[in-house]
């Protein structure tokens, strides 16, 4: 009687341990071998450069995510709420992806593309994104703390509540993939992208982003498929001290001249 509950424990404590392992090793496999916009791809070597250690930097490694973060698309689908209470309006509410889905067709779409599939290369791609990355970014706008005078106006307009809401419906919406397209540049964007540089200590952007652009939950970044044009001109903000949203990343596209921002850019793009 008293053995059962306590095995019952052990094994969901070992489930929690295993969980952060099961979650990033597929995320490792796909980028190894789905990567199709360039020459023939190394995979051996992927996941070496990979590991956050493997190029010697001391640049901290992503803690696992969250099982709830990670559960993915389908997971954000909400329960319903006690039956019929009044709408509340406190900060806490659960995020309600249909209520996100209304303000974001009719406010965001014109933009943004349907589903968050932007076509527009300087208006970012937001399907698929990580929720909590998200609202930050929202968050920020609003303050002024990631200036940009368009969305900083959006971003006003938009409660807690609905920068939670709207969030949670891009989180299901599925990205189309995007296409590297500079043969020359592409290379040089995989060797950093997959590597970094040695010899100016830039950690490799795969050890925090995944090898596959998936980014991890969830403060990492999905990076996979965005336009070209919109990552280059992050990665200059953060370099020129503009977007300031981020110490990690300004520093380390402060190691990178604009023919590496060109290259690793391309090469995300054609990530999938
Ligand atoms: C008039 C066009 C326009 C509209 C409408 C618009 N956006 Fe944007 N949005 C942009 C542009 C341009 C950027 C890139 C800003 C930058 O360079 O920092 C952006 C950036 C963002 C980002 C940052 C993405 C990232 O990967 O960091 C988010 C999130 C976002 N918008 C959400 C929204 C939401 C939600 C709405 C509706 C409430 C909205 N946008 C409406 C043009 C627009
Ligand atoms: C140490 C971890 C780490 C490494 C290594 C890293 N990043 Fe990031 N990156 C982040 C974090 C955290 C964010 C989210 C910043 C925020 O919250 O605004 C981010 C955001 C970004 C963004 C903005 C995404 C958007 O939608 O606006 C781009 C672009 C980016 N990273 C590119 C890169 C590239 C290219 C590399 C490799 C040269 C790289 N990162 C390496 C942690 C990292």
């Amino acid at each position: 009687m008293i053995k059962k509950p306590a095995s019952l424990l052990l094994a969901v404590v070992l489930a929690a341990f295993a969980l952060p392992t099961v979650a990033q090793a597929p995320a490792a496999g796909a980028g190894s071998s789905s990567y199709t916009g360039g020459a023939a791809t190394p995979p051996a070597s992927a996941a070496t450069a990979a590991a956050p250690g493997a190029s010697g930097l001391t640049v901290a490694p992503p803690q696992s995510p969250s099982p709830a973060a990670a559960a993915g698309p389908g997971a954000a689908v909400p329960s319903p709420q006690a039956p019929n209470a009044q709408a509340p309006t406190v900060a806490n509410t659960r995020p309600d992806p249909a209520l996100g889905e209304q303000k974001y067709t009719a406010v965001c779409a014109a933009c943004h593309g349907a589903g968050g599939n932007s076509g527009t290369p300087a208006n970012p791609k937001l399907s698929q994104q990580h929720p909590e990355y998200i609202v930050k970014q929202l968050q920020e706008f609003k303050s002024g703390k990631r200036p940009n005078p368009i969305m900083q106006g959006f971003a006003a307009q938009l409660t807690e509540q609905d920068m939670k809401n709207i969030s949670a419906y891009l989180g299901t919406q599925k990205a189309k993939p995007g296409f590297a397209k500079d043969k020359e540049l592409v290379s040089l964007g995989e060797k950093i992208y997959r590597g970094g540089l040695q010899n100016r200590q830039l950690p490799a952007c795969a050890g925090c982003h995944s090898p596959n652009g998936a980014g991890i939950p969830a403060q990492y970044a999905r990076l996979s498929g965005q336009h070209a044009d919109y990552t280059a001109s992050q990665l200059v903000a953060f370099r020129e001290g503009i977007r300031k949203n981020s110490p990690q990343m300004s520093q380390i596209a402060s190691k990178l001249n604009d023919r590496e921002i060109r290259a690793v850019a391309d090469y995300i793009a054609g990530l999938r």
